[in-house]
């Protein structure tokens, strides 16, 4: 059984082989019409979204199957007390396959392990957001033709914003890519991020400055600042505003860089760049659909053969804690604090990655 948690889940191949099958389906639309005639995808939504929900709705539609779910928590019995792990165990009764969002990092973690069908993470907490890099890939192999030798900006929330934490473990395992980490200081990149690209020696540099970056870029990745993930309303106050892309910053940009935004967008990249054709962020979103469908159809193959499931590293390192007060360790019934040693040797939560400390 697979599941899909962290776009690391998926190798190089795998994602070759997702975008080429995402191609396919753009061309030969009435090949995959009935792919999925008699699966059911439940989409669980703990958190708003619309273009990740309705796009794996419209991705299982088009492919012929049917589609049961909630849209927020408080529609489902999250909202009486159930675990996620329960609800896992519930809807694997029901469906072929779950697509789930919830607020904490890590939860999907915890539901593939409990699922008996495969899970997508749909964004778990400031953690990852693996479908939106499929989105994001197909768009950068439609758009620059190639998946070396980019220079990718990415600006705005990156402390918060968990599709630039997938972007960057995707995007890191291509030969010549360089990143540009533009923010400002509060938001900066988390350290797990910048220490997993320093241990495979790519290229980065972090900078405030958004206008004196934008010459070099080949690609630049706006986000939003994540204003429901700030502990203190002041700071998102003070952050909000400090990007805005205008037509006068893109003048400075290479004739043929592309600009990314997973959406929604608040006001960091002015209405007025819509017309630029290097604007790609809604072709992105129609791109993400694709990528959905081809995902869909890869883990339900992929769960006719009953192999092992997700599972928790064994014989992690004891007598730590995860302060992460935002992981899902720090609400869901009995389950185990779980840590692994990374490859520099720091100790790690095993659902949130964050950098654990002593008991
Ligand atoms: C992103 C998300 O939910 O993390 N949206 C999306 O899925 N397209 C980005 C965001 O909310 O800012």
């Amino acid at each position: 059984m697979r599941s899909l948690i962290d776009i690391l889940d998926l190798s190089v191949q795998e994602l070759d082989g997702l975008t080429d099958t995402a191609l396919d389906i753009i061309d030969h639309p009435e090949k995959y019409a009935r792919a999925c005639e008699g699966k059911k995808l439940a989409t669980l939504f703990f958190e708003p979204s619309t273009r990740t929900r309705l796009s794996f709705e419209a991705a299982m539609y088009e492919l012929g199957g049917h589609v049961i779910g909630f849209s927020e928590a408080a529609s489902s019995s999250a909202s009486k007390g159930e675990s996620v792990a329960d609800t896992a165990k519930i809807v694997s009764c029901y469906a072929d396959i779950i697509a789930m969002r919830h607020p904490r990092d890590g939860a999907a973690l915890v539901a593939a392990l409990n699922a008996s069908i495969p899970v997508i993470n749909g964004g778990d907490g400031g953690h990852c957001h693996p479908t939106q890099t499929l989105a994001d890939l197909l768009t950068i192999r439609r758009e620059m033709g190639r998946f070396d030798h980019l220079t990718i900006g990415v600006c705005g929330d990156l402390k918060y914003g968990r599709t630039v934490h997938s972007l960057v473990g995707a995007m890191s395992r291509y030969e010549g890519t360089r990143f540009v980490l533009i923010s400002p200081e509060e938001l900066r990149m988390p350290d797990y991020v910048l220490r997993a690209m320093d241990e495979q020696g790519i290229p980065y540099t972090e900078t405030a400055d958004l206008d004196g970056a934008i010459p070099q870029l080949d690609i630049l990745y706006m986000t939003r600042i994540q204003r429901e993930r700030f502990a203190d309303p002041a700071q998102y106050e003070r952050l909000k505003d400090s990007y805005v892309l205008t037509p006068a910053l893109m003048a400075g940009a290479k004739a043929d860089m592309a600009v990314l935004h997973p959406l929604p967008r608040v006001n960091e990249i002015a209405v007025a760049v819509d017309a630029d054709p290097r604007a790609a962020y809604f072709r992105q979103a129609l791109n993400g659909k694709y990528m959905r469908m081809a995902l869909i159809l890869k883990l339900l193959d992929a769960a006719k053969d009953p192999a092992p499931q997700a599972s928790l590293p064994a014989d992690g390192p004891s007598g730590w804690r995860c302060h992460n007060r935002r992981c899902i360790c720090q609400t869901e019934q009995e389950l185990p604090q779980t840590f692994y040693r990374a490859g520099d040797g720091v100790v790690r939560c095993a659902w949130c990655d964050a950098v654990a400390e002593r008991e």
